[in-house]
């Protein structure tokens, strides 16, 4: 692995120490599953913790750099062509219920553009990361998405429907119509993040979801493109993604799962 930048350092330093009280907390979480009230005013603190420590420990580093962060929102430091994009817990809900796939997302912005991304498991201690023209990594090794042409032979993720939108009709006929097609079974895991995080591993081969949000895909997007992946919308569009509806496959099946989502 050649060096990384001093920005891409900042993100890991700052991922690390979060991930710290974030352990601690879900440590906790299975004490808390039997309480009358419930685990989700302790998740929502843990958020709240995960995301003041990064912004904390950015700022440290980048006094100036703007943020947009899932909590808090954004932040507009003096720095405008600099910016943050996090989410402190992606898959709150498998947090909340004692299972150990979520990820804390940060992605760094120049210029409207994406120029390095880190998504990092903590309990699997699993760090996926990239930079612009650099390639893209987890841990030390070298990543690349997988290489199955068919879609048929294909292992998809995909997540929602989202209750705050009315598309769980569509949704579900898209799941259906997709299962169908496929040998093995269309999987839910939780985690947006996570899920292109492993397209870029190569470990499953598409991602598909409408109505993410910018935090949920910002760090995933330059993770996918730097492992020879490809992100697009579900017109295809790759520049402009709308509606922040996803499409991130190898480089071989985007085109079909377009379609097929289509038909
Ligand atoms: C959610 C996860 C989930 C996806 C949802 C997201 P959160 O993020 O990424 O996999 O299906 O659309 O909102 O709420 O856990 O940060
Ligand atoms: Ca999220
Ligand atoms: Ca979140």
């Amino acid at each position: 692995m050649k060096s990384i930048s001093a920005n891409l350092n900042v993100i890991i330093k700052a991922c690390e120490k979060a991930s710290k009280s974030l352990i601690r907390d879900f440590g906790e979480i299975e004490n808390l599953q039997v309480s009358i009230k419930g685990p989700s005013d302790f998740v929502s603190s843990a958020d709240k913790k995960v995301e003041k420590t990064l912004i904390k420990e950015l700022q440290k580093a980048r006094p100036d750099y703007s943020f947009l962060s899932e909590e808090i929102g954004e932040i507009e430091g003096k720095n405008k062509n600099h910016r943050w994009i996090i989410d402190p817990i992606d898959g709150t809900l498998n947090f909340l219920h004692g299972i150990p796939h979520f990820a804390i997302s940060v992605a760094l912005e120049k210029e409207k553009e994406i120029i390095c991304g880190v998504i990092y498991d903590p309990i699997k201690d699993e760090l996926f990361f990239a930079e612009k023209n650099q390639g893209a990594f987890l841990n030390s090794k070298k990543i690349r998405v997988s290489k199955r042409k068919s879609i048929k032979d294909c292992m998809l993720f995909t997540g929602g429907p989202s209750a705050k939108y009315n598309d769980k009709e569509m949704c579900l006929e898209e799941y259906n119509k997709i299962s169908n097609f496929l040998t093995s079974p269309l999987r839910k895991m939780g985690s947006a993040a996570l899920d292109m995080a492993y397209v870029a591993a190569g470990r499953t081969d598409g991602f598909f979801q409408r109505n993410l949000s910018y935090w949920d895909i910002a760090a995933g997007i330059i993770i996918i493109k730097e492992a020879g992946g490809v992100i697009s919308d579900f017109s295809g569009n790759k520049e402009f993604i709308e509606k922040k509806n996803i499409i991130a496959t190898n480089s071989y099946i985007n085109r079909e799962l377009i379609n097929l989502l289509k038909t």
